[in-house]
């Protein structure tokens, strides 16, 4: 008898799980599904004649408040044929009990076939997709990611503009707080296009993204001298082919970026549940602000909910794609969703062809009581009811000058201040670098703390002072 061949299991947390191919095969499954509408510029209420997932059951598991994101997705899965569970009042769930989240995700893989979750932790949903047997979609964890409404933004922005490459997209609001930019900068720059951020005072992107969109997606920093004389800053993929008109070969003109006009405004509210002092000074956009010419063929997006940072006098305007981009929820989660669990055979997410899933390579792995912690107090790895489950994960990640930093598994925030412990020799080094990195053999003997003082309160001591004694 031959073996059955087990599904791979896939999980969506990040948008950087999914390769660019598999992003535009998301897009080309969602666009089949508009495609059967009698006409698309009316209605994208799709039909639920389809009913390839009549036999998968969709569990929303959501901590947090949601209208777009639990309906949407409730409402591609009965769409598609499928049936849906719900909890989403942690009220009435067992969490209310004291449950963790990795017993609970547990349990769910065998009442359910995809799960999506939302939580108010950053890295929850890593942690319940290493403990669910069943695919993890990420509805938003925390300030970290919200890959879903990125492939709705870039839905939206490719079906407006035809293509993300070249693309100069504002980003406006609270850009450290909100998960929605994260994973749209992210796409954005792997995309090729050009980011300009508009944060609002104090609200810059938070500087592991930044980091990372410099090392890791070649952004490019150029400065521009505003009106008012501040200095912002713009991102450029000088190494990717944007258009052809803009640039010879790699070379990046800034000049011919900054005279660019703006395709588009992504606008976000401010995040105030992930903000202690929530009276802050936070940018309007109306029609005055998009009436500079540089706005003039400008698409006008925002995730929804808005509160007050986006004129409702807008509406009517014909760059407003807001309720469009909301719309498109529903066929694109349909098609995520038939491809996670491979219902269209003939496209489906079984092998993975971007080179993106860095959650592969080995990783720095201690117990939680040993060793330096993550430093986001608000990461999954600092909860308390999920203190069993988690352990002090890291990528190892070293840049092209050897800088070393370790990027949490779960929250993707980086420590960049750390000493290094060799167990069996029992010194430390107060040199990041010291660190190999964990394809080799040595890695297993070395240990981070994040203070000297916490390496000597664990029993070790500088290489220095190990070495004098030695030689006396
Ligand atoms: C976003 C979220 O939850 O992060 N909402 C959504 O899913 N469209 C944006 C927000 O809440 O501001």
């Amino acid at each position: 008898m031959t073996a059955k061949t087990r599904p791979i299991l896939r999980h969506v947390v990040s948008i950087n799980d999914l390769s660019n191919k598999e992003i535009e095969t998301v897009f080309d499954v969602a666009q089949s599904y508009l495609d059967q509408l009698p006409d698309p510029n009316f209605s994208y209420r799709i039909g639920r004649s389809t009913d390839v997932a009549s036999k998968s059951i969709l569990a929303t598991l959501f901590y947090e408040p949601s209208t777009r994101t639990r309906l949407s997705f409730e409402s591609a899965m009965l769409r598609l044929g499928g049936d849906v569970i719900t909890s989403a009042d942690p009220a009435t769930s067992s969490a209310a009990k004291g449950e963790s989240l990795a017993d609970s995700v547990r349990v769910v893989s065998n009442y359910a076939d995809v799960i999506v979750i939302r939580h108010p932790r950053d890295g929850a949903a890593r942690l319940a997709a290493e403990y669910a047997s069943i695919p993890v979609i990420n509805g938003g964890d925390g300030a970290h990611e919200h890959p879903t409404q990125t492939l709705c933004d870039l839905f939206t922005l490719k079906r407006k503009h035809k293509q993300l490459k070249g693309l100069k997209v504002a980003i406006s609001g609270d850009l450290r707080g909100s998960r929605t930019i994260h994973s749209f900068v992210y796409a954005l720059a792997r995309f090729g296009a050009i980011i300009d951020p508009m944060a609002a005072p104090g609200m810059e992107l938070p500087a592991h993204v930044h980091r990372r969109l410099r090392e890791e997606y070649r952004c490019e920093l150029v400065s521009q001298t505003t009106e008012s004389g501040s200095v912002d800053a713009l991102y450029v993929t000088p190494d990717e082919p944007h258009q052809q008109s803009l640039f010879s070969g790699s070379e990046v003109d800034h000049s011919v970026i900054l005279r660019k006009k703006i395709d588009a405004v992504y606008v976000t509210r401010f995040q105030k549940e992930r903000w202690a002092d929530k009276d802050q000074e936070y940018p309007r956009i109306d029609a005055k602000f998009l009436k500079d010419s540089k706005y003039s063929h400008a698409s006008v997006m925002h995730p929804l909910p808005r509160v007050n940072e986006l004129d409702a006098a807008f509406d009517s305007d014909s760059r407003a794609v807001y309720f469009q981009q909301a719309a498109y929820g529903v066929p694109i989660r349909m098609a995520l969703i038939s491809l996670l669990l491979s219902i269209r055979k003939e496209k489906s997410l079984q092998k993975f062809e971007g080179g993106f899933e860095a959650l592969k390579q080995p990783l720095y792995d201690q117990p939680l009581t040993t060793g330096i912690r993550c430093t986001n107090k608000n990461c999954i790895s600092h909860e308390p009811m999920e203190a069993q489950y988690v352990r002090n994960k890291f990528e190892v990640v070293k840049n092209h000058a050897n800088e070393t930093r370790l990027r949490c598994f779960y929250c993707e925030n980086d420590v960049e201040h750390f000493v290094v412990a060799h167990k069996k020799n029992q010194w430390f080094v107060a040199d990041t670098t010291a660190l190999p990195s964990p394809a080799e053999p040595s890695f297993k003997d070395y240990v981070a703390f994040a203070s000297s003082e916490d390496a000597i309160a664990a029993g070790y001591h500088p290489k220095h002072s190990q070495q004098k004694r030695a030689s006396s």
